[in-house]
């Protein structure tokens, strides 16, 4: 099954066309929930998702709330995996229409509010609170506040078909939200257009691809060999390292800084050499090393693009390989792939 497939069971359903203030029948979102259910058991059908989702995030944005991989054109039905790390509290949110969310990796613990009586009260009611391990999928039809929460000690990751009409307030109801109900997070424009976003963008889509991963790998089929190339380029070096295995530093392996406008300093104090990067809130100490990696560090704040095998100073290759991955990890360069870079996983 491809998403296309699972795309047609909304199309041939009631669900109404984009721009149409309507609902679909409940029976309808239940059919869908079925049909969801059996896709997410699917591994060529998940494939497809991870496929698109890493295609999204060849871009640079900061994800501050589901982007989604796929939008239904004609219905304007969004589909978005959801990565939850371990001990993940979102905080309790409010679904003002039809949802679908299935846990497709590890597990989460869901929690509801008794909608009608926080909105009375004007505070949080509990209602209910029950486990959704991996392949359980739940469905919202009419609005509620609920919370996926990430107990365990591993990351977990859910997809969500979601309606066009979530988020807008009922045309019913004049209340406004109770107290404590996350209303969602908008950053001024200004600090969105900063360089360093770039960088919280990097380190965030580094663990998102290596959750990808994850989930390919779960799926063990020979088709997602293709997509290893991609996880492997996105993902954090660890994750190179642990595919092949073998000495990058003997091949080219450039790194570029994230953004060229982004500001990075260093200093020496005591035995060791810290590199600072710019922020919205002043400067950051990102990567405290020994002061035997000076050179290096020096040579990363001043060049935007640079080869590791050239870091200066007295390093082994050893050394140059983790200042490398360091400077990866921090999200302040970016990995280059250059011709000849062999994907053997
Ligand atoms: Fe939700």
């Amino acid at each position: 099954m491809k998403l296309q497939d699972l795309c047609e069971v909304f199309c041939t359903s009631d669900f109404p066309g984009l721009g149409v203030q309507a609902h679909p029948n409940r029976s309808s979102v239940l059919e869908a929930r079925a049909a969801v259910t059996a896709a997410v058991q699917d591994d060529e059908l998940l494939l497809d998702c991870v496929a698109r989702e890493l295609a999204m995030l060849e871009n640079h944005e900061l994800r501050r709330s589901l982007v989604p991989f796929h939008i239904i054109s004609d219905l304007g039905i969004a589909f978005a995996f959801g990565y939850h790390p371990p001990g993940a509290r979102p905080g309790p949110h409010e679904h003002t229409a039809w949802t679908i969310t299935a846990v497709c990796r590890n597990e989460l613990e869901m929690r509801t509010w008794d909608r009608d009586e926080s909105y009375r009260r004007r505070e949080l009611v509990p209602k209910n609170r029950f486990q959704a391990v991996s392949g359980r999928v739940g469905f919202v039809y009419d609005p509620c506040i609920h919370e996926p929460r990430n107990v365990s000690a591993d990351w977990s990751m859910s997809l969500h078909v979601i309606s066009p009409l979530d988020g807008e307030r009922p045309t019913s109801e004049t209340e406004s939200p109770p107290p404590g109900l996350d209303m969602g997070f908008m950053p001024s424009p200004e600090a969105d257009q900063h360089p360093y976003r770039r960088v919280q963008a990097a380190r965030q889509r580094q663990t998102f691809v290596r959750e990808l991963h994850g989930l390919i790998t779960s799926t063990g089929r020979r088709q997602a060999r293709d997509l290893y190339g991609q996880c492997l380029r996105l993902g954090p070096p660890g994750l190179r390292r642990a595919a092949d295995g073998r000495d990058h530093i003997e091949q080219s392996w450039t790194l570029t800084r994230t953004h060229p406008g982004l500001a990075l300093d260093h200093h020496r104090a005591d035995g060791s050499v810290t590199l600072y990067a710019q922020t919205p809130a002043g400067a950051s100490a990102e990567i405290v090393i020994d002061d035997v990696a000076c050179a290096a560090i020096e040579l990363a704040a001043r060049e935007q693009s640079f080869e590791v095998r050239d870091l200066p100073g007295a390093l082994s290759s050893e050394e140059r390989r983790s200042i490398g991955e360091a400077l990866e990890r921090t999200g302040l360069t970016l990995f280059h792939p250059q011709a000849g870079w062999l994907i053997t996983a």
